[in-house]
């Protein structure tokens, strides 16, 4: 994971040297140099370098140069390749910057990297409409990105160009990210979306590229990561919260009734065109929906998919409360840090007091909607709706 968080650091910092550097001065680092006790830890860091990837703004040529030099500082110590010629200007320039380090200590270079970063999201507005940095783009680099502050973890789905359509990867990876989160030292989990989406749910291309005869197999697979999936959501221990940032799709709007908080920008809407796909509802949304909102509003929304704005969402229950976009982000979070300085015990407690009375009675309801949806999948509706998609007759 280090090792991975390590490298896009590497390519955040090189790709964004690849254009005209003007600056070769650093007076950020030599504050640092005489600061206190240095105590950030491994973990510490690699959530800054988490950071880095979710800045709003780019942080310019000088402060790029700054991070690089002390992620090489922090991670392989004082300067010790060869100078490049006075030509190659971009590499010189990083050079430059590592060199004039000296012999900082790992440590030292490890907490100037983490007060460097935490100084730049503290003056960048959210993590939740970033700009990608072009490396981003990708497909599968960074489509999951976790960070941790505050006492707060936040798992935000970063595939902005495909609105945060989940691949089968980020599948596994969203599990992953919730099993850390149940155990770190946070108080609250947050899933939110980088971009004008929240989610448009599940990747329809995870149906394609199936070699002939093996279909029935992938469907087999798929309704147990689904399942897997879902559970994970039924168990989590702690507080969970969506940050629903724009629309939201399918699965993204199912499991919403497993959060325990939803909170939404007036721009999104919340829709699940299950029966235009020929598929069926998942992520107990048959169950936790009528319970919600009733039996016919959530037909509405299951079996005729209709879509709902933010606030009709809101009267009906899914939703906590809806924010003015231009403001969302600025009161949610003040509002989820206030949050996540309750007493973390009570809070955990409170929660399963709450959640254990169902969760058996989920886990059946999500085996009983996974083994449907693996039947749905093999129907001739559901693969024309996918076709139909890919070949861009379709869209909702
Ligand atoms: N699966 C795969 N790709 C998706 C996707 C999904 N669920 N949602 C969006 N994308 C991709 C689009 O194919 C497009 O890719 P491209 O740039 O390579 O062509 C890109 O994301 C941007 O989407 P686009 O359709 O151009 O944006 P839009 O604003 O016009 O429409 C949606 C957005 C979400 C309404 C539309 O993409 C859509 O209908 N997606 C399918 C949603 C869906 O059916 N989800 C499953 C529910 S169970």
């Amino acid at each position: 994971m280090a090792g991975v968080v390590g490298r896009l650091a590497r390519r955040w910092c090189s790709g964004a040297l690849s254009s005209p550097l003007q600056v070769t001065r650093f007076p950020t680092l030599q504050l640092h140099l005489c600061g206190p006790a240095m105590t950030a830890s491994q973990k510490d860091f690699e959530n800054a370098m988490n950071q880095v990837k979710l800045l709003k703004k780019d942080p310019g040529n000088e402060v790029k140069l700054n991070l690089y030099a002390l992620y090489k500082q922090a991670t392989e110590g004082p300067c010790n390749v060869p100078k490049p010629g006075v030509l190659d200007f971009i590499n010189k320039a990083k050079w430059d910057a590592w060199n004039a380090l000296g012999s900082l200590p790992k440590d030292n270079a490890r907490q100037n990297y983490v007060d460097l970063v935490s100084s730049l999201s503290a003056s960048s507005e959210s993590p939740s409409q970033v700009t990608p940095a072009a490396d981003r783009k990708q497909p599968g680099g960074d489509a999951l990105v976790v960070t941790s502050q505050d006492g707060i973890t936040t798992i935000t789905l970063n595939r902005p160009d495909k609105k945060n359509a989940l691949t089968t990867q980020m599948y596994h990876d969203i599990m992953l990210a919730l099993e850390a989160a149940s155990k770190d030292d946070s108080a609250i989990t947050v899933l939110t979306g980088n971009g004008d989406y929240y989610c448009s749910g599940n990747d329809l291309t995870n149906f394609t590229d199936v070699p002939p005869g093996a279909v029935e197999e992938k469907a087999r697979s798929g309704a147990v990561l689904l399942r897997d999936f879902v559970d994970c959501f039924i168990d989590f221990p702690k507080p969970l919260v969506a940050v629903v940032n724009g629309p939201a799709v399918g699965i993204s709007v199912t499991i919403l009734g497993l959060f325990d908080i939803v909170y939404a920008t007036d721009r999104a809407t919340f829709h699940t065109p299950f029966s235009h796909l020929g598929q069926s509802p998942e992520g107990c949304s048959s169950y936790t929906f009528p319970k919600i909102m009733g039996s016919s509003k959530a037909t509405e929304m299951l079996v005729f998919g209709k879509k709902l704005t933010a606030r009709e969402a809101c009267t009906q229950g899914l939703v906590t409360e809806v924010f003015p976009d231009s403001t969302f982000q600025k009161e949610v979070w003040v509002r989820l840090k206030a949050y996540s300085k309750l007493p973390p015990n009570a809070m955990r407690i409170s929660k399963q007091v709450i959640r254990n009375r169902e969760k058996e009675k989920l886990h059946a309801i999500n085996a009983e909607e996974s083994s449907i949806l693996q039947e749905r999948w093999l129907s001739d509706e559901c693969m024309n709706a996918i076709v139909n998609f890919l070949s861009r007759k379709a869209k909702l």
